[in-house]
């Protein structure tokens, strides 16, 4: 696997540099990393019996439009599955902050936990044993954290900087994972750092084959979720056949594997098929939302590293080898490119 490289620097929560841009993530600066962190010792908590996450998981389950898929859902039984899970603490404040201050990806989180858990009971064997991997679905996005909120919620398209920091919460998740659990091999981090990969090698952050099934169930209920969600840039969410739709149409073009693909859709249907005898159609029906801005990219626009103001003049360099300076009209400060790297890991 090719070693990867930080863009930019990855800090915690209460803004403690973990790695800065540039970082090459090899196992060695990975060891050097956790060896900082070997005498933290975190409370670990329940899951399910933090706060309201369980309540919250349950309520938004059971509406449309997962109430479907979850419409014979056994409570007991999830729980006695799931009852064993323990996060420490800074997972935990990493529900608390999304909860708080992005509340789409706090409700993605769970939802991608929960409909994760349902496709790897029909997908995989023994599953029950693997549970503890599966709450790496809850932690995919981790990563986010290191993600201004001003991109996360952005509803106007994305400049080519911002978007290449919000791919970056892939390898920000891996890193951080990697450091709060004390293992870079931990299938949590392996998730954060791999749930945006393709088996057709078009993904992120490194263009590799997603080559493991769990990584990949977990991989396509991120995106169903996102499909069926409302978000700032498509308030109109997708609705569930043409989320289907749209899921099928990567799995054809080699983006997921076909049974996923199955499995998500016999468990929408009311007779609950097994995946293998569930046809899939290939005929479109569905419409996508008119409203969407997804993909789209606009020419750079830079953001003033002292007041965050947005209008900002470029300032000519007197000799080409010079580094290119800005200044911002806002509040008069001079800034360089590489201020730029180091600002835009903040949260603003
Ligand atoms: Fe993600
Ligand atoms: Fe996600």
């Amino acid at each position: 696997m090719k070693t990867p490289k930080l863009d930019y620097s990855v800090h915690t929560l209460d803004n403690q540099l973990l790695l800065p841009a540039g970082t090459e993530l090899t196992p060695e600066a990975l060891d050097e990393l956790i060896a900082t962190n070997k005498d933290a010792s975190y409370r670990s908590v329940s899951f399910l019996n933090y706060d309201t996450v369980y309540q919250d998981m349950l309520s938004i389950l059971q509406k449309p439009p997962y109430n479907v898929i979850f419409e014979r859902l056994d409570e007991e039984a999830i729980f006695a599955l799931t009852k064993k899970i323990r996060f420490v603490q800074p997972v935990l404040e990493f529900l608390d902050y999304f909860k708080e201050k992005d509340y789409y990806t706090y409700k993605h989180s769970l939802v991608v936990f929960g409909l994760s858990i349902n496709l790897a009971q029909d997908l995989l064997e023994k599953s029950a044993d693997r549970i503890m991997e599966l709450m790496a679905g809850t932690l995919h996005d981790f990563g986010k954290i290191c993600v201004p909120l001003r991109i996360l919620k952005k509803s106007n398209p994305l400049t080519r900087s911002s978007k290449n920091i919000l791919e970056h919460h892939a390898l920000a998740g891996f890193v951080l994972l990697s450091y709060y659990l004390q293992d870079h091999q931990s299938f949590a981090a392996q998730v954060a750092r791999e749930h945006h990969e393709r088996k057709d090698n078009s993904g992120y952050p490194l263009g590799i084959p997603l080559e493991d099934k769990m990584v990949e169930i977990i991989a396509a209920c991120d995106v169903y979720d996102a499909l069926l969600s409302p978000r700032p840039f498509r308030p109109t969410p997708f609705d569930n056949r043409t989320a289907l739709e749209e899921i099928t149409e990567m799995a054809k073009k080699g983006k997921f594997s076909l049974e996923v693909v199955q499995t998500l859709v016999s468990q929408n249907r009311k007779d609950k098929p097994h995946f293998r005898d569930c046809e899939i159609s290939s005929e479109k029906r569905g419409i996508p939302p008119p409203d969407s801005i997804y993909g789209v990219i606009v020419d750079e626009e830079i953001i003033c590293p002292n007041c965050h103001g947005s209008s900002i003049k470029r300032k000519t360099p007197k000799d080409e080898r010079e580094q290119i300076r800005y200044e911002c009209r806002g509040c008069g400060k001079e800034f360089d490119e590489d201020d730029l790297k180091n600002i835009d890991m903040e949260k603003y």
